[in-house]
């Protein structure tokens, strides 16, 4: 969807403000110098070391990113390389073409309900929701063992059925989507150098639907959001079992790699999509989609910090690789289970007629088989008898 751009046109925009006013800097700075009576070119190369480094200290993470707008998704590769790469995520997970890995045992939350007793800190990023994990929650099941760094959400605006979840199966969004964020700690000291390498981080990626029935664990984030309504804010709060927020078959998943689903969107995720998606009730997903502020709180203008899911991106020549043999795994809608149906009932009549052309067949022939064995007995019994008349004949005649 985002098309790749060349190098050249997509400088850090810090780096092309800078080469546009450089020639400003010098010519003012030079006037400047000369009134003064000082060393130019010493100060002058001084200016110009503090500019670079404020320049590499503020680019790219300087640049404020949204979902929509000035530097809307559609614009992150523009600032941010990587989000024009060719293996991005989200990708819509066509099941059909997902390719059955045995290989792929069910993930192992490891020390997610051992929370201690100090509490979690929850904050407003101004683009979602983030709860930091203890060090010593990881997962198991995957090639390498994965540290927790943090967990947040992605939700839409509309209510149930209008979309939120940032992965797709077979084109359908769900209506917010989890994420539980790992990083290699075999392989990496520490997140921020694992999250450039390929290999560097785990996402658990839980698809999330509305339903009729409250989710209590769901209730240990959504109670506390409105403590951190805007941008920047921060609250303790309880800790819980994050085991609780993940669905209970963690057996079937969707493999893939892929990125970071905001800028910088490193290449360096190894994706692990849930099949079964976890139920919250409504009222809960319009707490998500209502309560969070993308704005800080000394902002005159408010903006609810909604519609954060990011588009799904072109799978390229990547495949996705599935835990489980989709066909046997899968739910069978409506159609297909009437489909089934009819196709059975077909079955039966079928049967049934050649079941009853092979009795009719069958009775046809049964009278000219029956005609035959009594010709055939008949003529043993009359050569029988003719043979047992034989010796009766001769002892007439013998006296
Ligand atoms: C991460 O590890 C690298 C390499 O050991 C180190 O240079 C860097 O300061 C560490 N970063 C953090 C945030 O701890
Ligand atoms: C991800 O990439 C690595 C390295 O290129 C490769 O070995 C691995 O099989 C890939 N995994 C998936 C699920 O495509």
């Amino acid at each position: 969807m985002l098309p790749s751009p060349s190098p050249s046109l997509s400088l850090p925009v810090s780096l092309s403000h800078l080469l546009l006013i450089t020639p400003s800097i010098i010519i003012h700075f030079c006037v400047w110098a000369r009134r003064a009576n000082m060393d130019s070119l010493g100060l002058f190369i001084l200016l110009m070391l503090q500019c670079f480094q404020w320049t590499a200290a503020h680019a790219a993470e300087d640049i404020t990113w949204t979902y929509k707008g000035m530097v809307g998704q559609t614009e992150w590769s523009e600032y941010f390389l990587d989000c024009g790469g060719t293996s991005q995520s989200p990708v819509d997970v066509v099941t059909t073409q997902t390719k059955y890995d045995p290989s792929l045992i069910p993930l192992t939350p490891l020390g997610y309900d051992q929370h201690g007793n100090s509490p979690f800190t929850l904050y407003n990023n101004g683009h979602t929701a983030v709860i930091d994990l203890p060090e010593w929650m990881g997962i198991g099941g995957l090639p390498w063992f994965f540290t927790a760094v943090q967990l947040h959400l992605h939700w839409g605006s509309g209510g149930p059925s209008h979309g939120g979840s940032e992965h797709t199966i077979n084109g359908q969004s769900a209506d917010a989507e989890l994420h539980v964020v790992h990083y290699n700690s075999e392989l990496y000291p520490n997140m921020s150098t694992a999250m450039t390498k390929r290999d560097g981080l785990a996402v658990l990626g839980i698809l999330i639907v509305t339903g009729e029935e409250t989710n209590p664990a769901f209730n240990n984030v959504l109670n506390y959001l409105s403590r951190i309504r805007h941008a920047d804010q921060k609250a303790y709060i309880p800790a819980f079992d994050i085991k609780s927020l993940l669905p209970s078959d963690l057996g079937r998943y969707y493999r893939y790699n892929g990125s970071l689903t905001t800028p910088p969107c490193y290449q360096s995720v190894i994706w692990s999509v849930f099949h079964e998606r976890v139920q919250i009730s409504k009222a809960q997903l319009l707490r998500m989609e209502t309560l969070l502020y993308s704005s800080k709180s000394e902002e005159p203008d408010r903006m609810l910090l909604q519609d954060n899911y990011r588009a799904t991106q072109p799978l390229n020549h990547r495949v996705v690789f599935a835990s489980f043999s989709a066909e046997s795994g899968r739910e069978l809608s409506s159609g297909e289970v009437t489909a089934i149906v009819i196709g059975v009932m077909c079955g039966c009549v079928g049967l049934a007629v050649i079941v009853r052309f092979i009795v009719k067949t069958i009775r046809i022939k049964e009278p000219e088989k029956a005609k035959e064995i009594k010709q055939d007995t008949a003529l043993n019994s009359t050569a029988a008898g003719e043979k047992k008349e034989e010796p009766s004949l001769s002892l007439q005649t013998d006296p």
